[in-house]
């Protein structure tokens, strides 16, 4: 018995951004770009919001549009979901979160939706999460069934799981050590308890305190004066005055040698819960933040590079759907089949890392 991804979708902004319209904004170049990062293009949402991109990526989990992948024949009813998780980093709204806003437009009138703010870590957080309600929900359900009385809790069989994501509202066009990296988009996973196969196998999440600021975006909640602060206060009034910085910064270098070490460290975790060897597993899908990273944590592994997926290429770091996409053109492009064991990982800003691994 177990979580079984039952269905999966993404979705990509229309505009693709090449490096060298990047090379007319900042001071960078192709060349730069290409060998330090393994990105040639990445999608911007200029007319997309993040309810447009998580809907179309729920869609197509669901197989109400075309384009994404299903582990059985036929459409899933949206009305069957019993709740939505959106990790995201830059809702539409505060409120409602955006799952809540994904929930309306495709129609899950059943679904109990909230957002989940774990940075790129939000494949592995959002899986692993919904994985663990669902068994706890299971066991609720047999408990119940066997006393003759009702579940304790919502009772919880199918769950989206949809991270939505437009970095590009977060990053500073004006910054090239910055704006190169990322993308927007989304990517989605129906997740369903079932009896009868395994479905996922093992999850591992961790945080590390970024006392150094090395992954760091202020919150678009910027201080500002309270007609409670003593406004005689001069200092203070102008420390609370102070714009905010409202743009994502970051200590590459410190977060490559981060991302590194905790993607191999969460790897091997989730292989080791599972009982598995480094072999077993058909396909990893690494969230997608620079691809010397993920050649790094294929050499560690002693694993040839091409079981690692790579959509960094064309889609850039999309944060926490990074992983969902990758998943995604995985299925479709049929590198991955029932039965297959995959592994995704994922690291970021928190800093928040994790691995799972689940038999399609
Ligand atoms: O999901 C979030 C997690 N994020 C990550 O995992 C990102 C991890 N970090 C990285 O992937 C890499 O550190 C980067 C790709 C961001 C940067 O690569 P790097 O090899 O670490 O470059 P660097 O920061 O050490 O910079 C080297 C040089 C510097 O110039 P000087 O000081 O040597 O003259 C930078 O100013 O490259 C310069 N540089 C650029 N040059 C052209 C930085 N960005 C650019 C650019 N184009 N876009």
């Amino acid at each position: 018995m177990g979580s079984v991804i039952i269905g999966s979708g993404k979705s990509l902004p229309a505009r693709i951004v090449t490096n060298d319209e990047l090379g007319q904004i900042v001071d960078t170049t192709d060349e730069w770009i290409v060998p330090r990062t393994g990105i040639h293009t990445r999608a911007i949402a200029v007319h997309e919001t993040g309810t447009d991109l998580g809907a179309e990526a729920a869609l197509r989990a669901l197989g109400q549009a075309e384009g994404g992948w299903q582990r059985e024949e036929g459409a899933i009813d949206a009305a069957s979901l019993d709740m939505i998780i959106c990790p995201t980093l830059t809702p539409d709204a505060a409120f409602p979160s955006q799952a809540a806003l994904i929930r309306e437009r495709i129609g899950a009138v059943n679904a109990v939706c909230y957002d989940m703010s774990c940075a790129c870590s939000g494949c592995v957080y959002g899986t692993s999460t919904a994985d663990m309600l669902l068994a706890a929900s299971a066991a609720d359900i047999a408990a119940a069934k066997a006393a003759g009385r009702p579940p304790r809790r919502n009772p919880l069989r199918r769950i989206l799981v949809v991270a939505a994501e437009r970095l590009s509202r977060l990053v500073d066009w004006d910054d090239r050590a910055t704006c190169i990296l990322f993308g927007d988009g989304a990517g989605a996973v129906v997740m369903e308890w079932r009896e009868d196969a395994d479905g996922m196998l093992s999850s591992y999440m961790e945080n590390t305190d970024d006392a150094d600021h090395v992954l760091w975006c202020d919150s678009a909640f910027c201080d500002r004066p309270l007609p409670f602060d003593a406004v005689s206060d001069e200092a203070a009034r102008a420390a609370a005055e102070a714009p905010c910085d409202p743009y994502m910064r970051m200590a590459g270098q410190a977060v490559f040698k981060f991302a590194t070490s905790a993607m191999v460290r969460c790897i091997e975790e989730a292989l080791s819960r599972a009982q598995l060897s480094p072999e077993d597993v058909t396909l990893y899908v690494p969230h997608q933040a620079n691809e010397r990273i993920i050649r790094y944590a294929a050499k560690k592994m002693g694993m040839p590079s091409e079981r690692f997926q790579v959509t960094i290429d064309h889609t850039g770091n999309v944060s926490g759907a990074s992983a969902l996409i990758a998943l995604n053109e995985a299925l479709v492009e049929e590198k991955l089949a029932v039965g297959d064991i995959a592994l995704m990982a994922g690291f970021g800003g928190g800093l928040t890392a994790g691995a799972c691994a689940f038999r399609i």
